[in-house]
């Protein structure tokens, strides 16, 4: 991953990749063969059609193996990073801000992301996530919470399921304190911030540190001419608000891991991460104000060896709790469509300064 300067912002975009001396691979050559040369460490690029770059991703798949039903989450990741690093050295060629491959369709993020280069490569890989993410850009992802859609772009985060947003709303539903100025820390697509200018907050500034969440957010309040509400700004955490709010909600990252990505920074916190932000709120946050964190049981879960980020806050003097939500999580439908019962609860967790 790599910055871009786009309309004078930072944008992320996957980066090009270094692969001149890649071997080109047609239909001709079985799909796994070139599997496992990329597995061998070689670079691979597609030059007939895009149903030859899927058939070698598919194999690579096969070739490395099925996980277990019993894999440890660790175990999980581990495969996953396997594939990645494989599937990164299968790439296309963009030339002129098309993919230069029979079947692929046009794509605006070549053009938006990459308007300083005209022939590159980039890993198939990326080139189906770029696909993935302007359809999704395009066609927007309706949110019941909102009764509106939000159009994520581009390596923002936006989420799949809704207990957690519903049980935000339940919150907010309750909540009876002041509604001047809100801020949501770590906003994605920006969910949380507009459900709370519609729930009346008269000011809500949506921050994240991933520069295409912003501009997310940006565009969407553009479309919804919710500017004088809602104003996104790209920063750490906390870090750029002076003013002091009623409500600071965050939904940060729910496990603990490394990122191989800009979204899986949205999903795998590291140390240091709630330090900095219980810290940050400590010195902003309104006299009476609340602290709201969305999180999940999932962490107790498969981290059970994590200390809780939320109850290690809560052993010091700066917060008090103020009530826990918590609420079952839909089951989701696996690949064969049965439902996949959960044990996890989603939470929203209400804090307020420990002498207030
Ligand atoms: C689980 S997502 C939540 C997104 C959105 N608020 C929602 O509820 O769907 C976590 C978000 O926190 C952001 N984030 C992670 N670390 C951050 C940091 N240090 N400062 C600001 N935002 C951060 C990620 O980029 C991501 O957008």
């Amino acid at each position: 991953m790599e910055d871009c300067l786009l309309m004078n912002d930072l944008l992320l975009r996957p980066s090009p990749s270094d692969s001149d001396a890649a071997q080109p691979v047609t239909a001709d050559e079985p799909p796994d063969a070139a599997a496992r040369t990329l597995l061998a460490g070689q670079y691979r690029r597609v030059t007939d059609h895009y149903t030859t770059g899927t058939a070698i991703l598919t194999a690579l798949h096969a070739v490395i193996g099925p996980l277990s039903e019993r894999a440890s989450f660790a175990q999980r990741r581990n495969r996953e990073h396997r594939y990645r690093m494989a599937a990164l050295r299968l790439v296309v060629s963009i030339v002129n801000h098309q993919a230069a491959l029979e079947g692929v369709e046009p794509n605006g993020l070549f053009r938006e992301l990459y308007p300083d280069r005209k022939h590159f490569d980039l890993p198939l890989f990326e080139v189906q996530a770029l696909h993935g993410a302007w359809q999704r850009h395009q066609k927007g992802v309706r949110m019941a919470v909102l009764g509106h859609a939000v159009h994520p772009y581009y390596g923002t985060y936006a989420p799949s399921r809704t207990s957690h947003l519903e049980l935000f709303g339940t919150w907010l539903s309750q909540y009876a304190g002041a509604r001047s100025y809100g801020v949501d820390v770590g906003t994605g697509c920006g969910v949380l911030a507009f459900m709370m200018a519609k729930a009346g907050f008269e000011r809500v500034t949506a921050t994240d540190n991933n520069p295409n969440a912003v501009e997310s957010v940006r565009r969407d309040v553009a479309r919804l001419q919710a500017a004088n509400t809602i104003e996104p700004v790209c920063a750490d955490l906390l870090e750029a608000i002076e003013d002091r709010p009623d409500v600071i909600v965050f939904n940060p990252p729910w496990v603990r891991g490394t990122a191989d990505d800009v979204l899986d920074q949205a999903l795998c916190f590291q140390d240091g991460l709630f330090e900095r932000f219980f810290d940050h709120a400590a010195e902003r946050l309104g006299p009476e104000g609340r602290l709201v964190i969305v999180f999940s049981t999932i962490i107790r879960l498969v981290q059970p060896e994590v200390s809780h980020p939320i109850d290690a806050e809560l052993e010091g003097d700066r917060f008090r709790l103020v009530q826990r939500l918590q609420r079952k999580v839909k089951p989701a439908r696996g690949p064969d469509g049965s439902k996949r019962r959960t044990r996890e609860k989603v939470e929203v967790w209400e804090l307020a300064r420990a002498g207030g």
